[in-house]
């Protein structure tokens, strides 16, 4: 088998007179942490809700570990392992982090047919949690309410409500979104250790060009549904025409 998780292929949507995936092919290799960016509306947040399952496209199609998975429903492709965060609606405030994770956890033990297995092995569920918990920094402040957390440190908990589905392939949107930069670095960091430690592909969308450049592998430029630049950080910031669409802002 190769490399490539997800594959895309022309795929088309157009919202009214408004293009936001035109023809787009391109494909995602397992392990590389892949950025997509482009100015606003350029089709970022509609190409991760297409691939993800939240909106149909007008043509093309979807692979997915070389299934085709154009019209298979969200949960169907969640239980495949390709998997969003959510944002708060996700978390529940009065919950503490451990139970917060414990239900995605259950939810997903359940869903493998082996709910009531599991509940007999405490012991099982209890280590999944803690390490979801350990793994996005989390672990030492299991018993705390969710409601007491830092705007960042929420952020991480909704990767780790997002990690218990067990993706392989996981999206991101604007993951430092509202962070000051202390937590910006530490969920970077945390990122940046996840994909090192193989189990699961991060794609991030993100406007932070230093965040951008720092962490990734691989940037992916959209704009106006087009691909207008892909490569690594340095190939894409020498790239004449993404310079000329992100002149004024700093691709330095
Ligand atoms: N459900 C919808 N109905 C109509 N137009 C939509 C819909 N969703 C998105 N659009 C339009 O499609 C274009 C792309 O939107 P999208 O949210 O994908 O952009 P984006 O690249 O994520 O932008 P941003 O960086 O601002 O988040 C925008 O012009 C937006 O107004
Ligand atoms: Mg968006």
């Amino acid at each position: 088998m190769n490399n490539s998780l997800l594959q895309v292929r022309d795929l088309s949507k157009a919202f009214g007179n408004v293009v936001t995936a035109k023809n787009l092919n391109f494909s995602l290799a397992r392990g590389v942490l892949t950025s997509i960016i482009g100015p606003n509306g350029a089709g970022k947040s509609t190409l991760i809700n297409i691939l993800t399952g939240f909106i149909p496209p007008d043509s093309g199609e979807i692979i997915f570990q070389g299934k085709d998975i154009t019209r298979e429903p969200i949960d169907r492709r969640v239980r495949l392992g390709l998997c969003r965060s959510f944002q708060v609606a996700n978390v529940f405030g009065h919950l503490s982090l451990f139970e917060n994770i414990a239900i995605p956890v259950l939810a997903v033990e359940r869903k493998a047919k082996s709910f009531l297995r599991s509940v007999a092995k405490d012991g099982e569920v209890r280590k999944e949690v803690d390490k979801i918990l350990d793994r996005v920094g989390l672990l030492s402040q299991s018993h705390v309410p969710a409601s007491a957390l830092s705007h960042g440190d929420r952020r991480l908990l909704e990767v780790g409500i997002a990690l218990a589905a067990r993706p392989r392939l996981l999206f991101l949107d604007e993951p430092t979104a509202g962070m000051n930069p202390v937590e910006r670095t530490r969920i970077l960091q945390n990122i940046r250790d996840l994909s090192a430690h193989g189990e699961v592909t991060f794609v991030i969308v993100e406007h932070d060009m230093d965040v951008v450049f720092s962490l990734s592998e691989r940037v992916i430029v959209l704009y106006r549904g087009h691909v207008i630049g892909d490569g690594t950080p340095e190939q894409v910031k020498g790239n004449p025409q993404v310079r000329e669409v992100y002149l004024g802002e700093e691709v330095t």
